[in-house]
């Protein structure tokens, strides 16, 4: 698992220094019955991979109170190694929303494969359960930047349709 976790003066981080990377050969108990990785257990790497962004990010114990956009695009055979890289890319004041991928390697071709995306969506939790503020987060390139804007005006978003109902 390698993790980049450098912060600002302020305790801030830009998204670069939150990825974490966590890589997975696939065994056959991890298989379903077509020799390939089960679905929910791509969903379990993948949210230890985005809880650990955001702990590292917060401080904080964090929960899972969200899964977006989940995709399977090719299955993953068992033999095979999978590559989990999880980015934050949106905090608010006690949530974090990170975006993770997934690619499979086979070893003996050498063939890569883009096989999953989704965005996850941690909060913070104190010591007694309860939702902290965290730190925030510096986006830096023209992709982050659009990327935290475009989840800010989600939230602003909900948030105004949470009051109205
Ligand atoms: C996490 C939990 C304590 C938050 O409680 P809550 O009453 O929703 O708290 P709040 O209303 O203050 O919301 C806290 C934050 O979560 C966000 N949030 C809550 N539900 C959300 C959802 N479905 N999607 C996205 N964000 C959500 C809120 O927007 C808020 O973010 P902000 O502080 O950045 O504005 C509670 O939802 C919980 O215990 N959920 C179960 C978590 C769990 O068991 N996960 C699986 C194991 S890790």
């Amino acid at each position: 698992m390698k993790t980049n976790d450098n912060k600002l003066s302020d305790g801030s981080k830009t998204p670069e220094q939150t990825i974490v990377i966590k890589t997975e050969l696939i065994l056959p108990a991890m298989a379903n019955l077509m020799n390939s990785l089960q679905g929910g257990q791509m969903m379990h790497f993948m949210d230890i991979a985005g809880a650990l962004t955001c702990r590292k990010h917060a401080g904080y114990e964090v929960a899972t109170v969200a899964v977006d956009k989940i995709e399977f695009r090719h299955p993953v055979q068992v033999g095979e190694v999978i590559t989990i890289t999880s980015k934050l890319i949106w905090v608010g004041r006690t949530s974090m929303k990170v975006k993770i991928n997934a690619v499979s390697e086979n070893l003996k071709s050498g063939e890569t494969k883009m096989t999953n995306t989704a965005f996850f969506t941690y909060v913070a939790l104190d010591d007694n359960g309860h939702p902290v503020s965290v730190p925030r987060l510096c986006p830096q390139t023209e992709e982050e930047k659009n990327a935290f804007n475009s989840e800010q005006r989600a939230y602003d978003a909900q948030k105004v349709t949470n009051a109205d109902a």
